[in-house]
């Protein structure tokens, strides 16, 4: 089995939860503490051991393509200033990880959005990361691809959910555990009625996928790659 190596972080939808802050800016360009969200995306990818990241963006995401490239203007500013520490931390973050994006033409779904992945991870494994949630570090990640390794299956993280709140996540029933955090997924419920649900373990925004043929019936936009 090849190494899972490839994350593909849809980045395309409208966020429109967070207007007013994201009528102009991507939601996952919002910052938390002193860096926008997707930086911990990508810093987690990369801590699991995943070099090469694929952004599917849209219109007036270009932030998030400029974030992970170099900014020669800004660090010509920097070293001219002695500001070497911020010199060497923007520098940093344009060499975390292979960084490609593909474009969504429309915000039609995240399922269409991962469609749009087909051609960059071809006949690979790969992991969905959602911006939605940030983890404090890698070890679900590393988890979800040490299970991969070892079961030869798609994995899919969960976590525990008591109480009514179930109702608004992604749900799933299970055939008991085969180790303390490791089980078959039998069924997914998306937002059950509290009463119904099949249990209290909601799913998570990472995605773990074996090799598969991801059909969109729109034609695939070039791939830009820096
Ligand atoms: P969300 O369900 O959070 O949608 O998508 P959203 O558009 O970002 O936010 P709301 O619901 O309008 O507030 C989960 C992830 O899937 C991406 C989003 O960018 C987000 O990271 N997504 C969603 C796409 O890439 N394309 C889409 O068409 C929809």
């Amino acid at each position: 089995m090849t190494r899972v190596r490839k994350a593909v972080i849809p980045a395309a939808g409208l966020g429109t939860r967070f207007l007013p802050a994201t009528k102009a800016q991507a939601k996952e360009m919002i910052p938390v503490i002193d860096k926008p969200a997707v930086q911990y995306i990508v810093e987690e990818a990369v801590a699991a051991g995943l070099d090469d990241v694929l952004f599917i963006t849209g219109r007036s995401k270009r932030a998030i393509e400029d974030h992970f490239d170099r900014s020669p203007e800004l660090e010509a500013s920097l070293a001219a200033s002695g500001k070497t520490a911020q010199l060497a931390e923007v520098v940093a973050i344009a060499e975390l990880a292979h960084v490609h994006s593909v474009r969504q033409p429309e915000a039609r779904g995240l399922g269409h959005a991962i469609s749009f992945a087909q051609h960059h991870v071809g006949d690979e494994a790969f992991v969905v990361m959602l911006g939605d949630d940030l983890m404090i570090d890698a070890t679900v990640l590393m988890q979800m691809v040490a299970a991969h390794e070892a079961h030869g299956c798609s994995v899919v993280a969960l976590t525990r959910i008591p109480g009514p709140a179930i109702s608004t996540y992604g749900c799933v029933a299970i055939d008991g555990y085969t180790d303390d955090w490791f089980a078959r997924i039998t069924e997914l419920v998306e937002k059950p009625p509290f009463d119904t649900a099949p249990s209290h373990l909601a799913i998570m925004g990472r995605d773990q996928f074996n090799p598969t043929k991801l059909e969109n019936k729109a034609a695939q936009p070039p791939r830009r790659a820096h």
